[in-house]
């Protein structure tokens, strides 16, 4: 397998950097600097696999370089949106991604931001580091009850399904959630959640929403300024899914004029910039895209997509493969 020439486009975990390096003929990154659409195209002509990240897009237009070598794009993480599948499989490029091993810290991030906002820590952090917080008092930075609160998630995949656990089981929280497919009574019953017909519903019956479906053209603004103006002007918004699931203007237009409470955000439509209009809102929350960021999950998603390459070059099917 050692002649199977890759590139990755990012800086790993050394760990899996130097099991690739046993493995395959392999180029990194060590500049860690993201990759241009040149590189990109480039990397298509010089190696038989590219290891991407969510941080490279991969348009259409991308395949259709000259002499086209690459054969694999062996995703670091779960969600390949910013890879154009259906041109990927026209080339013949096989596509795998690495599910499962970073739904806890997803599910974990989207509870700490779901606190975070609603107990308004990071504005309280602001206040006590600039030398502006005089002292206790009752009707001090005021927050919303988490503790028996309803819960709405849009998307009951795993990582949707593991924030109700957290929060069903650990803040005693109702749980409604709108899925595309009907979710079996076996997995509801678990965290006794609710479905409902339509994000709408969803929106309207809860405290809190948390988005966990996929990014891509079939999400993208899902939660538009219709969608946010059925929420209750006391609720908050959380996003760990994709930035384009959610209508950024129509949202900063929510928070502004007391549409709905908060946001506890993760990931943005331009990431990694963030409009300034959000920068300035007291009430938001904004993570770094930090989702499946611990030390043991970036690992475990190392081995996957290692593990994924290592299959596909040895003729087998990918564990991971993605398909349609
Ligand atoms: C994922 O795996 O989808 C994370 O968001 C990082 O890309």
């Amino acid at each position: 397998m050692k002649q199977a020439k890759v590139l990755v486009t990012r800086q790993w975990p050394q760990v899996i950097e130097r099991k690739m390096s046993e493995i395959f003929d392999v180029t990194f990154n060590t500049s860690d600097t993201p990759m241009t659409q040149d590189d990109i195209r480039a990397a298509f002509q010089n190696y038989d696999a590219v290891f991407p990240t969510v941080s490279d897009s991969i348009p259409a237009d991308a395949y259709g370089v000259e002499n086209r070598r690459v054969k694999l794009l062996a995703n670091f993480g779960v969600g390949y949106n910013h890879i154009h599948i259906p041109a990927a499989h026209a080339a013949g490029i096989a596509v795998t991604n690495t599910p499962g091993v970073l739904t806890d810290c997803t599910a974990d991030l989207a509870m700490g931001l779901l606190l975070c906002v609603a107990r308004r820590i990071g504005e309280g952090e602001r206040e006590l580091r600039s030398g502006k917080w005089v002292g206790w008092r009752p009707t001090h930075m005021i927050g919303a009850k988490v503790t028996g609160a309803t819960l709405g998630i849009i998307g009951f995949g795993r990582i949707g399904q593991a924030v109700a656990q957290r929060a069903h089981h650990g803040f005693g929280m109702k749980i409604v959630f709108y899925n595309r497919s009907t979710v079996a009574p076996e997995i509801t019953a678990l965290t006794g959640a609710q479905q409902l017909g339509s994000v709408t519903e969803v929106m309207a019956a809860s405290d809190f929403v948390s988005l966990h479906c996929p990014g891509g053209d079939e999400t993208r603004h899902v939660i538009d300024a219709d969608a946010l103006a059925v929420m209750k002007s006391t609720s908050f918004l959380i996003n760990t899914a994709r930035g384009d699931v959610v209508d950024e203007t129509a949202l900063i237009a929510a928070l502004k004029n007391g549409g709905i409470a908060g946001a506890g955000l993760d990931v943005y439509a331009q990431e990694p910039n963030v409009p300034s209009d959000l920068i300035a809102l007291e009430n938001v929350v904004l993570a770094p895209h930090l989702g499946s960021a611990t030390g043991a999950t970036r690992e475990a998603m190392g081995h996957m997509a290692v593990d994924n390459a290592r299959a596909f070059f040895d003729g087998k099917t990918p564990p991971n493969l993605v398909r349609g």
